[in-house]
């Protein structure tokens, strides 16, 4: 090759790794901090009262400093472990970490020191991925006394050249998750291509092994491997490209679940993240539904020719995973996913943290029409922060008419909404909520076309990223001729269940404070609400 040509392909390998590789905004760090091991855990003494403006009050969310990604979600002695990317250094990506926090409940989280720190002898970024507890102690990683909780992650080394290649590796715990020992003969799994990352590894009973999902991110691809011991991994499958491929594919979950509750009838659910080319625009989640003949994964749906089959139809929804080890007789699939976008990640307006994760969701499958699709609920744990309950049935919303709530005691910035709605006559109809001067967040449903809205674009403050501001659409039928709405509102998010969690929208916004208003209201005719119910939610912060 020419000279010319050869700096010709290696800009244009430069630019494509900037723009897809890396996922949007994230190639520019970690300009800006410095790797100081004496400030690894200064979390836990920072001065924060959970109170500063857009805190969201019931989702998990670091004291201070970045987030990104859930890792290693799994379930051990009475409390859920969140362990999740981390900036120790500051509030943009960057010397990634696993952060770590434990709940009784999912919900009430005590913050612990970061679990695996960012390897600085060797340049390692700790990327996401899972954790198992290793009850037999097949990796020989126990010392006798409680079993090991393994985590096993992607570590992103970063070369004296600049260049980065990734491979899988895992760090041990013998003391419950409070202290891990990154395995001596790291990396465990290689493989020939610079992007293979977020390995989620469970114990599949069927296979009476362990089976690993991994992607490679742009070759749209996730592989499959088996192990005995957690350390020697055996190539099975791969699976892609298929569905949306419209960016990089990245942190992949394959989990069973019943269809429809019957345990005679189990699918297998593929789930694997896009980033950008999603339903609402940048990073998001689809998923497939299949079989695992326990070297393969075959899909059923999205069938040939039908389109992508979403999680969340929200902007801000991705890279979420599921529980290991949930103890049989609780017998749920939970999950929370990282609630912001690669396109703007970085920029959101909060200080002096920045992200958090969703509510927790049990999953589901449930044959809608004839399609098995995943269905996904808001936990029962959330109940018990409602207070203040109001409701009302039977209200009547004219056509081309506003019905401010707050003389019901209906308002606030961090509530629970149930609300079986009946479009009567209406054309168009819906509600508003985090309402103030100049602001709203606006929920619709177009009757006639049968698709439901999620406006920001007045939300509040928008104007930090062009990929901010937006409106999202699902398509949503009516159940018996009513719209099921189950809504979650904090302090910066909304979380929309429709017709008990066969469709979701999550998106961040960040309204004033004051914006507390809740507006019902109808067009071309009136709607009834046939019940609606209100419940503020309690901070899980100030009860701790
Ligand atoms: C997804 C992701 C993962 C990667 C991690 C790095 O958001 O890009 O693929 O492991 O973030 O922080």
């Amino acid at each position: 090759m020419k000279p010319v040509s050869i700096i010709f392909v290696i800009s244009v390998a430069f630019i494509f790794n900037f723009l897809f590789l890396n996922g949007c905004d994230r190639a520019d760090e970690p300009a800006g901090y410095e790797f100081r091991s004496d400030l690894i855990n200064q979390h836990l003494e920072a001065d924060v009262d959970y109170r500063e403006r857009y805190r969201p009050q019931y989702h998990f969310t670091p004291r201070i400093h970045w987030m990104n990604d859930p890792n290693g979600l799994v379930y051990f002695n009475g409390e859920y472990h969140l362990f999740y990317q981390y900036n120790p250094f500051g509030s943009r990506w960057g010397y990634m970490s696993w952060g770590h926090a434990v709940s009784p409940d999912m919900l009430h989280w005590e913050h612990r020191p970061v679990a695996i720190p960012y390897g600085k002898e060797q340049e390692e970024g700790i990327f996401s991925g899972s954790a198992v507890v290793d009850h037999e102690n097949t990796s020989g990683f126990g010392d006798g006394s409680i079993p090991p909780l393994v985590a096993v992650y992607t570590s992103h080394y970063t070369r004296n050249d600049g260049s980065t290649w990734q491979a899988q590796s895992l760090a041990y715990s013998t003391d419950g998750g409070t202290t891990f020992t990154k395995y001596d003969g790291n990396p465990v799994l290689e493989f020939d291509d610079p992007d293979f990352r977020d390995p989620n590894v469970s114990w599949i009973d069927e296979m009476g092994r362990w089976l690993m999902v991994v992607a490679l991110p742009t070759q749209h691809k996730v592989q499959f491997y088996a192990s005995d011991n957690l350390i020697d991994w055996e190539f099975l499958s791969d699976f892609g490209p298929a569905g949306a491929t419209g960016g990089i594919w990245e942190c992949p979950d394959l989990f069973k679940l019943p269809v429809n509750g019957d345990p005679d009838n189990q699918k297998w659910v593929l789930h694997v993240d896009l980033n950008p080319g999603s339903v609402a625009g940048g990073s998001g989640s689809q998923y497939f539904v299949g079989e695992w003949t326990g070297s393969h994964f075959i899909p059923e749906s999205p069938a040939e020719g039908e389109g992508p089959l979403w999680v969340d139809y929200g902007t801000d929804f991705y890279a979420a995973i599921t529980w290991n080890n949930i103890p049989e007789e609780d017998g749920r699939r939970l999950w929370v996913g990282w609630s912001n976008n690669w396109s703007y990640a970085n920029v959101i307006p909060t200080d002096p943290w920045r992200s958090m994760q969703s509510i927790p969701r049990s999953l589901h499958l449930e044959n809608i029409g004839g399609e098995v699709r995943l269905v996904q609920r808001p936990v029962q744990e959330l109940q018990t922060l409602r207070r203040n309950h109001v409701q009302l049935s039977g209200l009547t919303i004219p056509g081309e008419s506003r019905l401010a709530m707050d003389e019901h005691g209906i308002s606030g910035a961090a509530y629970e909404l149930l609300l079986v709605l009946d479009p009567a006559d209406a054309e168009t109809f819906g509600f508003k909520v985090r309402t103030g001067e100049n602001e709203e967040t606006v929920i619709t449903y177009d009757n006639e076309n049968e698709i439901l809205k999620l406006d920001r674009t007045r939300s509040g403050e928008t104007g930090f990223s062009e990929h901010f501001p937006g409106s999202y659409e699902a398509p949503v039928s009516l159940e018996d001729g009513k719209l099921r709405l189950h809504l979650y509102v904090d302090w910066s998010s909304v979380e929309l269940f429709v017709n008990d969690g066969k469709t979701v929208l999550t998106t961040r916004i960040f309204p004033d404070p004051e914006s507390t208003g809740i507006v019902l209201y109808s067009k071309g005719g009136e709607a009834v609400v046939d019940q609606l119910d209100f419940w503020e939610l309690a901070s899980v912060w100030e009860q701790q």
